[in-house]
């Protein structure tokens, strides 16, 4: 049987460092922990729980030692409260998520209407949000964008991970919401290239594994992607699968 392996895979950037991170931190004197999961990848978790990194729910769970914000990012608020506690902070924010936010945050300094793009729910997007002080309107279909208000002034940030074609109708929406339109592509590509890849790849083979945890995002849609080009496609998380 021959195995071929998708061109682009495996972690993006992002969640390598802050996996990186974490395990830095294992290796460390004192106690670490990461706030919230630090990947939808059970295994990984397990892992590093087994080497005394274990996830809290809130910076209140803790009162000492070093606190992992994930790749996704979190508000001001979250760093104001961890220091006032004396909490070492490890920030493995994305780069990406970082720049997003400090977009949003200066939309709104600057006096403009801030739109987000992308799911109102993700952890991503509330962070991003919150460094504009809640102002943003996050919208993620086009329904959505063609019931904004024409405005003066508006600024659009976008969660990494949304969709290009997605992104491409709404800006044509939001064009005509307000003649001056500041667009902060915030758009990262490794999700997109990893879907490209596993679509390319299961037009021309007979069976298709997906690698990776059952309760990621990414990786149900990449399986997803791949029963839509018609190939038998087993979404697995471990080896004895
Ligand atoms: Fe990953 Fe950062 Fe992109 S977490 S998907 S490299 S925005």
């Amino acid at each position: 049987m021959e195995i071929i392996l998708a061109e682009n895979h495996g972690f993006c950037y992002g969640v390598k460092r802050a996996v990186e991170m974490a395990d830095e931190a294992a290796n460390s004197e004192g106690k670490s922990y990461t706030l919230g999961p630090i990947i939808h990848n059970p295994q990984v978790v397990g892992r590093l729980e087994s080497k005394g990194v274990s996830p809290i729910q809130e910076v209140a769970d803790i009162d000492e030692g070093t606190m992992i914000i994930r790749s996704h990012g979190v508000g001001p608020a979250i760093y104001a409260e961890a220091e006032e506690k004396g909490l070492h902070i490890l920030d493995a924010t994305c780069p990406h998520v970082k720049k997003a936010q400090q977009d949003a945050k200066s939309v709104i300094e600057d006096g403009m209407t801030l739109v987000i793009l992308g799911e109102k729910n993700h952890p991503e997007v509330k962070s991003i949000n919150l460094w504009a002080n809640n102002k943003g309107i996050i919208i993620e279909d086009e329904e959505s964008a063609k019931k904004l208000q024409i405005v003066e002034k508006m600024g659009v940030v976008v969660q990494t991970t949304f969709s290009q074609f997605k992104f491409n109708s709404i800006i044509e929406i939001l064009e005509k919401k307000s003649k001056n339109l500041k667009i902060f592509k915030t758009i990262c590509n490794a999700t997109q290239e990893r879907q490209n890849s596993a679509v390319e790849l299961a037009r021309n083979v007979d069976l298709m594994i997906v690698v990776g945890g059952k309760n990621s995002g990414n990786t149900n849609r990449l399986a997803e992607v791949c029963r839509d080009v018609g190939c038998m496609t087993h979404h697995i998380e471990t080896s004895t699968e």
